[in-house]
């Protein structure tokens, strides 16, 4: 079986305003040592996950990713994830080209740290980039400088990574187009072969949905972060980064394994509090909080939450959620009627490209990419 391994590191030095990932800091855990404590003793429930992983699939397996996942995983002791690694190395089989990418935090390395990130087997960097302009970053409530994304992209380089991807979001309350193009811009004169660009989303719950919602930050402008969509692909389409999916670009051979897993429905397990993971049809998640995780670790158990079987229903539904966001599209022989009549209407409206629909594959052209939640609801009901 072909897997892909999922590392979450539910830890954060500081929560940024717009974000709810599964993800704890020092003060909302009450510790007052560093994270570094942390590193090694989750690390070891970590390891102790992946045996009993083992023990479920109980099948060989080939493991054609590893993603540290966060959270802020480049807080983590390189040797740490060097434990991860080996032990995914030990106890499955790795291929060939297996792709091991470790997001990273800018505030959270220097050059030798990122070093020591390589030394351990991690060949990919995803940096979390977000804007290059410092006002955008302070709606955001970013810790990082600006200044510090050149450096420790500069420095990834240095240490011989090859595949560097950094993190965009574009469409944060106070943002110009100006604004967006400095990021853009900036994005595009680092040394990198992929770029993920995300339109915020303001998740409830937040510090910045509560800031809209008190009137301190404006509303989310959609119309212009349509515009800015169409900016961004422009920009990376001429710089030789092609889409690949909705949100990601990249340069030829650099597209992401780890997520074309994920977009293609294949195999992937997630360790770690709150992760999810699929295997052949059936999807189970971990309980979320860290302390709950260790207590179930530590009685031998594997951490899952819950779980359900996917019906074939549920299967094709995400199966076209997802595929339709890809460059290769859905395969029309693949759809029923109603599906097929719902979008010729989009290759008339040019949503769709003409031609690759006659050639069998619904592919969306740039104006079908801004509507594409629109045409799959359509399509799914
Ligand atoms: C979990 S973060 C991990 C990276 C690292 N913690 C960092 O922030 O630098 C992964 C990416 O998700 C994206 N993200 C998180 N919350 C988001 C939101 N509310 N809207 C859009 N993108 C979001 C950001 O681009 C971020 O880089
Ligand atoms: S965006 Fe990244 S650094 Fe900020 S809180 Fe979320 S996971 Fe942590």
């Amino acid at each position: 079986m072909k897997l892909a391994f999922y590392i979450h590191i539910p830890y954060c030095s500081k929560r940024c305003g717009y974000c709810d990932f599964n993800t704890y800091t020092p003060s909302e855990l009450k510790i007052s040592s560093g994270l570094n404590e942390i590193s090694n003793n989750y690390i070891d429930l970590v390891l102790k996950e992946l045996e009993l992983a083992k023990s479920k699939i109980q099948e060989p397996v080939h493991v054609s990713s590893i993603f540290f996942g966060g959270g802020t995983p480049s807080l983590m002791e390189p040797e740490d994830l060097g434990r991860v690694i080996r032990k995914i190395r030990t106890d499955f089989v790795l291929t060939d080209e297996v792709e091991i990418t470790l997001e990273v935090n800018p505030d959270s390395v220097d050059k030798q740290k990122l070093q020591q990130f390589f030394d351990v087997g991690i060949n990919r960097v995803s940096i979390g980039m977000q804007s290059a302009v410092s006002h955008v970053l302070k709606t955001l409530d970013r810790t990082h400088n600006p200044e510090n994304i050149s450096k420790v992209t500069n420095w990834a380089n240095e240490v011989g990574f090859k595949e560097i991807s950094v993190d965009l979001i574009y469409g944060t309350p106070g943002e110009s187009k100006e604004d967006w193009q400095v990021s853009i811009d900036s994005a595009l004169s680092l040394p990198i072969s992929h770029i993920s660009a995300y339109a915020l989303i303001v998740e409830p719950g937040t510090k910045l949905a509560a800031q809209i919602k008190r009137g301190e930050v404006d509303q989310v402008d959609d119309d212009l972060t349509a515009e800015k969509y169409l900016m961004a692909d422009q920009a990376f389409t001429n710089a030789g980064f092609n889409w690949y999916e909705l949100s990601n670009w990249a340069k030829d051979g650099s597209r992401s394994k780890h997520n074309l897993s994920y977009w293609l429905g294949e195999n992937w397990w997630g360790i770690g509090p709150g992760a999810h993971s699929h295997l052949n049809g059936e999807r189970f998640w971990n309980v979320k909080h860290p302390s709950m995780y260790k207590e179930k670790i530590e009685l031998n158990q594997l951490p899952i939450a819950d779980s359900e079987i996917l019906d074939s229903k549920q299967i094709e539904s995400e199966r076209l959620m997802l595929s339709i966001r890809l460059t290769s599209g859905i395969e029309t022989k693949s759809l029923n009627e109603k599906q097929i009549t719902d979008l010729s209407g989009y290759v008339e409206s040019g949503h769709l490209n003409h031609s690759d629909w006659q050639q069998g594959r619904a592919i969306l052209t740039l104006n079908g990419r801004l509507i594409a939640d629109r045409i799959v609801r359509e399509i799914l009901l």
